[in-house]
């Protein structure tokens, strides 16, 4: 095993030329070591699909912690902050509201949502697809999901924002940023509580009012908790994914035609994007015990990422994994992460990520990035701020309910 003695050289993490490409930082940084050091905070990453894979599956010594991130929030973020076996009960008391069975009879409702938001600039001949599109889309469906009314989605999105892009220019303004966005967080779900008290419906946030682990009410605060970790880790993931599969798409118009003529490839296309793209480029640990990694000893309460980005195209575990096949099989991707954490909403997300590509291709089969315009990555998450789209004006189609 190599030591963690990597050089970024010219590339890093931070460079602006790895956030449009990182494949070639990731293959770097995985063969000259299978723990990196974070340029950045000074803290190991591990590279490598089966070490982040077994990583992720151990969370006695990886645990996920409130001290692993820390995002202004005061108390954890449910269930991503809590480790077993309290987290499993919480998941127990969740996964059935997010099943494969659920989010299918959500498919009507978030299709004629898609369908409505392509026909708003389907006969324009051009639109900016994320904010058209890629932005509105997921939160909408997710403030139907909760009960909250639409009309509450630029506050929402403003929200969000504030924690995930807080405007600072240094970490101390960053973090005293997202404490009073935590706060103004706290506050709107606290008004909507009270509001669903009073008049509950079929939604997530009256069933919570209601909702039970180890034979108790979930209290006020972990009601919070849960929805504070839905508004951050159920929008911008999303958004991210939708925005770097469209560029792709644009930027690939073989490989676009073969989606539209066979939409049955859509399914595997949705994961091999995730796959190639992994929005979500690491995630948060920190350790429970001493251990050694890459011959260096850590002790106990080292904060660690584990670089998913890196696992997703890690050679070892995909054959020819900087390119993308749809029909990739198996595809053991970590873009959900793995193990007790895996994400919650993955089926969601597939669902909202397969119908989005659908309502676009039936109305706009064809579509490419508009001459001159340069999209610009982020890197708050993987993700595409800006994608000006240009296509041949299409026809506004009735959005199906089916
Ligand atoms: C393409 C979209 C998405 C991606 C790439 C994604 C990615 C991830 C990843 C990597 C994790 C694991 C975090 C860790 O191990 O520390 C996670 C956890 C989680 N995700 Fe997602 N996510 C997506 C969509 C969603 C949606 C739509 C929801 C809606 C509720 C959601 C809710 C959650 C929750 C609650 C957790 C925490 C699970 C736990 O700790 O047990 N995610 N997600």
């Amino acid at each position: 095993m190599a030591g963690n003695d990597f050089d970024p050289g010219e590339l890093s993490l931070f460079d602006p030329r790895f956030i449009s490409d990182p494949h070639p930082v990731y293959r770097k940084v995985r063969a000259q070591c299978p723990v990196a050091v974070d340029p950045f905070a000074g803290n190991p990453m591990l590279t490598r699909h089966e070490d982040i894979a077994d990583a992720l599956r151990t969370p006695g010594v990886y645990s996920s912690g409130m001290d692993a991130t820390a995002l202004g929030n005061q108390r954890p973020l449910i269930p991503l902050q809590v480790d077993p076996p309290l987290h499993t009960e919480y998941r127990k008391l969740l996964d059935p509201r997010f099943s494969r069975a659920r989010v299918r009879e959500l498919e009507g409702d978030v299709r004629q949502l898609a369908g409505r938001l392509v026909n708003d600039f389907v006969e324009n001949g051009r639109c900016e697809f994320n904010s058209e599109f890629a932005i509105p889309f997921p939160c909408s469906v997710f403030l139907g999901l909760m009960g909250l009314p639409l009309e509450d989605l630029d506050t929402f999105l403003a929200l969000k924002n504030g924690i995930i892009r807080p405007p600072a220019t240094d970490q101390q303004d960053a973090e005293a940023a997202r404490e009073r966005a935590a706060r103004k967080i706290d506050d709107y779900f606290t008004r909507a509580l009270a509001r669903k008290k009073k008049n509950p419906g079929e939604d997530l946030m009256s069933w919570f009012l209601g909702a039970e682990i180890e034979g108790r009410k979930l209290t006020h605060d972990e009601v919070l908790g849960i929805c504070f970790l839905f508004l951050l880790g159920g929008l911008d993931t999303v958004t991210a994914t939708l925005g770097c599969s469209v560029e792709w798409l644009a930027r690939n118009p073989v490989d676009r035609a073969r989606l539209v003529a066979d939409p049955s490839l859509l399914p595997g296309a949705v994961d091999e994007l995730l796959r190639f793209h992994t929005p979500v480029v690491g995630v948060a640990r920190v350790l429970r015990r001493g251990v050694t990694l890459g011959g260096h000893e850590y002790e106990a309460g080292q904060p660690i990422t584990l670089l998913l980005g890196s696992a997703n195209t890690d050679s070892d575990a995909f054959k020819e994994g900087d390119s993308v096949k749809f029909d990739r099989e198996p595809n053991p991707h970590l873009a959900f992460g793995a193990g007790p954490h895996r994400c919650l909403g993955s089926h969601l997300a597939r669902m909202e990520l397969k119908i989005a590509l659908e309502e676009l291709h039936k109305r706009i089969p064809s579509y490419a990035i508009a001459d001159g315009e340069k999209v610009r990555f982020g890197l708050a998450i993987r993700e595409v701020e800006c994608l000006p789209l240009v296509f041949p004006p299409g026809i506004r189609t009735q959005a199906d309910a089916s």
